[in-house]
């Protein structure tokens, strides 16, 4: 860290102690609140379920756009991996690989300890574990952004998908979601304090879209899910 407590992070990002530390505390206002995340409860650290429904439905809600007949062994690096809820639904399709990154110390150390055991599941912070994440390249065959564009501001985002970009293989997929009704982002909106106007952006399917062509992904396409979201995904070429 700096002197002027400025960090660097994985992704080519300056950020700053006091934004490591805001997302911490969002997830323990979010734990101990009544925002808590579905995933949290008794089950939170029981092993996952590995087929079934619950498998289908992620695949709908989180996958959408890449065939069921490309996720067999697949390579996953995930963007804002918070406590893990995505790597555990994944289990059921038994990804060779799972990278998790966050910049939140408390959302690592829970899906650490919640994936614990599960071979070729880890989990990094996205500043401390800065060198390690650079030297992932084209290691993966999905990168994956789950709820974490819209904290993005237009140049954050195109570093990181920039990154998303690099780190997997030829062909690799590239996805990254947005809600796409207003509502849900005055929702979102509502959780931050004021003045962090980085903290939601408006028209990011369209920033996403651009900013995937600009960082060299090709049949870009956008695909709507229920779940009131709508997911950007390209492919290296
Ligand atoms: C709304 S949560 C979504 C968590 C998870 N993807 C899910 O759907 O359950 C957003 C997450 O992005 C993380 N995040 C925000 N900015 C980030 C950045 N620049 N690099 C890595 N993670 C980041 C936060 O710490 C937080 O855990």
């Amino acid at each position: 860290m700096s002197e002027d407590g400025k960090m660097l992070d994985c992704l080519g990002l300056t950020i700053t102690g006091e934004e490591v530390q805001r997302w911490d505390e969002l997830w323990l206002e979010d734990l101990s609140g009544a925002r808590r995340p579905s995933d949290w409860g008794p089950d939170f650290f029981k092993p996952c379920r590995r087929e079934g429904p619950v498998l289908e439905q992620f695949r709908e809600e989180n996958l959408p756009g890449i065939p069921v007949e490309e996720m067999a062994d697949l390579r996953v690096l995930e963007i804002g991996c918070g406590l893990g809820r995505l790597a555990r639904l994944q289990l059921g399709s038994a990804p060779s690989r799972y990278v998790g990154i966050d910049t939140s110390r408390l959302a690592v150390a829970l899906a650490r300890g919640r994936l614990h055991g599960y071979p070729g599941y880890e989990f990094c912070h996205s500043v401390d574990d800065r060198d390690h994440l650079q030297s992932l390249r084209g290691e993966f065959d999905l990168a994956l952004a789950v709820s974490v564009f819209i904290h993005l501001p237009p140049v954050r985002a195109a570093a990181v998908l920039r990154y998303m970009a690099e780190v997997v293989a030829p062909g690799g997929w590239v996805s990254a979601d947005v809600p796409v009704d207003a509502d849900c982002q005055t929702t979102v909106r509502e959780q931050w304090k004021p003045g962090e106007t980085w903290s939601v952006v408006a028209n990011q399917g369209d920033l996403l879209w651009e900013t995937m062509h600009e960082a060299g992904l090709v049949d870009v396409q956008t695909h709507h899910t229920l779940a009131r979201r709508a997911y950007v995904v390209g492919r290296k070429p």
